[in-house]
């Protein structure tokens, strides 16, 4: 396990048990990759991996020779401007205007465990053992400029983390205007490119495509990661699938804009790139001064998409997911937001977690409405003190009553806009960021507070922090409901402006950080008008996201679906709602939004009081469930079976981390008439253990992993026809779901 540096064939080959990462010094002193993949052993050297054969129509590097042209060489983190045509890990624009680099090895440092990202998210280690990193140094003598290549090999998981960093140590100024967090060449372009995008309230949808010569890619430009595309791609391998066969992802361990790309060149070499999306940034580098990228996190599987998506889970639940609530059980939660919109007052509040109480509820989250003037979207928006009217006893005074009440108390906030009817834009009016002499467009009547600004983020943790100082909140719903737009901040100069996204997001990172720092005990969960900044960089800092403000049960299904690719089940905030859902009126069961919402980070956003006799029996049991089940569920190792996007019937299971439990649940969405036979097919049991099976609380017997693996459980049931004489009209429904609980001795 670890980093070999082959000092005679300019070889690092990085591996653990499982991967193997080989690159070299090439002559021209720039780093090439040579292999990503299963592990390989160390050898002498592996220079037949460096096909550099003429070709005609290209440029080569040294005079008098065919053998040496950078558009053949694979590459670690190539430039812009010399033999390769491709598009470049990063462009350096020089006082000259040129963007003409060389940057070429210096040397290099190897060690136990992995370095800190000051102010940025990143995965971590606890014990040194856990993984090793590598530190390149490169050097652009011209310039005087230093680039620094820095890699980390997990151990015990199959990724690779990287990330760049930049030192101007000439004596004049030059400007990054690209800078990827990682790039890599692979050889050939027999890939799937598989994307999680969408819109507003569906989010994520999985969507599959064959690579082709030329690029492809998703990214954001508007501020934060978004609802459209996350940061987070997959090449697979065709024949790959759920459960078998090559596949590698790449995260983007950030928030802000963000480019994920796949180049296919004419060779049919990929390159894949990740980092911050170039336009609309540049970073003015003076002497002295440095930049370092987001983190890029790179899981590669032999076991297919599930593979990945374990290697992801544990490794963001476990070291990228951080405090005291990384590892506790998550409270089962109401939130009033669709209860009561910005309708409530402080009676109302309590009636509502008294009910949630009665049936179990942990937490009580009082969402958007309760601040200054802000009794609907026009106004209040960073006035973050208490409207007396609706809340005479305050946020303390209502806390307090929560927790008489024996519920925890949880807020939500949006820290970083403000309406322009509020006391903070009338006495800040500089304090947006908007380009002087345009129009500010508004997102919901609001706008964006500059968080590149120490000052603007200064003001706002003194806010909230006294509200948090003197009251009893444990949990806090941050919110951020608009993109960016007009980009530029009152507090830089010209050369600075394409540095605002990127340093407003530092402003987000800087926030959470202090309030984590003073509040450890709260518990925060981000959102984003639902998922729209669903990425690693906010597990960092939240360790849950509200995954959709869709709360549809058939819609969850694959949204929580297409999140749970990169994401743990432990993120993914998931509520049972009203019916008709508001969202897109759909009447589904109790029973069904539950048994997709549990699957998750669970709780209620509506008032108890409003549903049946026999809907408050459900959610009794719902919650009854949840606390016996919640660890397991999010601690266990997540299975897709049946994905929702390409069947009628959708399925899921979870399995403990000793193979004694498992979770499945089964989704139809619509029923069908006299239908096939039809078993489904189990994965990550034990084979030797013998399960006792209990379906929807009925005995379903005894089975042994191997057999729930191997033949699958019988999963047939009657047609609507059928039902409808026997008079069972239970099994006769659409959007109708069940849960087989598996329990070996
Ligand atoms: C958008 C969020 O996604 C909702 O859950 C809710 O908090 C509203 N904002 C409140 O304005």
């Amino acid at each position: 396990m670890g980093i070999i540096f082959n000092e005679k064939s300019g070889e690092f080959h990085l591996y653990n048990e499982n991967i193997s990462y080989l690159m070299k010094i090439l002559r021209n002193g720039q780093i090439g990759q040579l292999y990503f993949g299963s592990r390989i052993p160390q050898k002498e050297h592996y220079d037949y991996l460096l096909e550099n054969a003429y070709r005609p129509m290209s440029a080569y590097v040294y005079e008098n020779e065919y053998s040496f042209s950078l558009e053949h060489l694979k590459q670690e983190y190539p430039s812009y401007g010399s033999s390769d045509f491709r598009m470049p890990a990063f462009t350096l624009k020089q006082e000259n205007g040129s963007s003409v680099t060389a940057f070429q090895y210096v040397s290099h440092k190897i060690y136990a465990g992995k370095p800190v990202l000051s102010g940025l998210p990143a995965t971590y280690t606890e014990k040194e053992d856990e993984a090793d990193t590598l530190e390149i140094l490169l050097r652009d003598e011209l310039l005087g400029t230093e680039m620094t290549l820095i890699y980390t090999i997990f151990n015990q998981e199959n990724a690779v983390a990287r990330s760049v960093r930049f030192e101007n140590r000439g004596e004049v100024s030059c400007q990054l205007d690209t800078a990827m967090s990682l790039c890599l060449d692979l050889p050939d372009a027999d890939y799937e490119w598989v994307q999680f995008s969408g819109a507003w309230a569906r989010e994520r949808y999985v969507k599959n495509r064959m690579l082709q010569q030329g690029i492809q890619s998703v990214g954001s430009t508007r501020g934060s990661s978004g609802h459209m595309h996350n940061p987070f791609v997959v090449l697979k391998r065709p024949a790959a699938d759920e459960f078998q066969g090559e596949v590698m992802g790449f995260s983007l361990v950030y928030s802000g804009n963000f480019l994920a790309q796949a180049e296919v060149d004419t060779y049919n070499v990929t390159r894949m790139m990740m980092g911050i999306h170039p336009l609309g940034f540049s970073w003015c580098l003076e002497p002295g001064e440095s930049f370092q990228t987001p983190e890029a996190v790179i899981v590669y599987s032999k076991e297919g998409m599930n593979g990945m998506s374990q290697t992801f889970h544990k490794l963001y639940r476990t070291r990228l997911a951080r405090g005291e609530w990384r590892d506790k059980e998550r409270p089962v939660l109401l939130n009033n937001w669709e209860a009561t919109y910005f309708n409530f007052d402080e009676e109302k509040l309590v009636q509502i977690a008294k009910t949630a109480k009665e049936d179990g509820v942990e937490l009580f989250v009082l969402d958007d409405g309760w601040f200054s003037t802000r009794c609907g979207e026009t106004s209040g928006l960073g006035d973050w003190w208490a409207n007396t009217d609706r809340l005479p006893n305050g946020i303390k005074g209502l806390s307090e009553r929560i927790e008489e009440l024996g519920l925890k108390f949880g807020l939500w906030f949006e820290l970083e806009m403000v309406n322009k009817d509020s006391e903070l834009y009338r006495n800040h009016p500089d304090w947006i960021i908007h380009t002087p002499g345009r129009t500010a467009s508004h997102g919901r009547k609001q706008y964006v507070l500059d968080f590149s600004r120490k000052e603007v983020v200064d003001y706002i943790f003194n806010l909230v922090a006294k509200i948090l100082r003197e009251s009893k909140v444990s949990y806090i719903k941050w919110d951020m409901n608009r993109s960016i737009t007009e980009c530029f901040s009152e507090g830089y100069g010209a050369k600075r402006q394409g540095e605002i996204f990127h340093r407003y997001i530092l402003g987000v990172y800087d926030l959470y950080e202090r309030l984590i720092a003073e509040f450890p005990h709260i518990l925060f969960e981000s959102c984003a008008s639902g998922g729209g900044r669903f990425d690693a960089g906010m597990l960092y800092y939240a360790p849950q996201a509200w995954t959709s403000d869709d709360t549809d049960a058939v819609e969850r299904v694959k949204i929580q679906y297409g999140t749970s690719y990169a994401y743990p089940l432990s993120s993914m905030g998931a509520h049972v709602s009203i019916t008709p859902n508001h969202q897109l009126c759909r009447e589904t069961p109790i029973k069904m939004r539950g048994d997709v919402a549990c699957f998750g980070a669970f709780g209620y956003e509506l008032d108890l009081a409003k549903l049946t006799a026999e809907e408050r029996r459900v959610v009794r049991k719902q919650i009854e469930f949840v606390k016996q089940y919640r660890g397991m569920i999010h601690r266990g190792s997540f299975y897709r079976l049946q994905s929702p996007f390409e069947n009628n019937i959708s399925a899921w299971m979870v399995v403990s981390e000793d193979k004694k439990q498992a979770i499945v649940v089964y989704i139809k969405i619509l029923n069908d008439v006299n239908c096939e036979f039809r078993r489904l097919h189990l994965k990550g049991l034990d084979e030797n253990f013998c399960y006792h099976a209990v379906e929807d609380d009925v005995e379903k017997g005894d089975f042994f992993g191997s057999e729930l693996m191997n033949i699958g459980m019988i999963t047939s049931d009657a047609s609507a026809g059928q039902a409808l004489e026997n008079g069972d009209l239970d099994i006769c429904t659409d959007f109708w779901s069940k849960m087989v609980i598996l329990k070996a001795e």
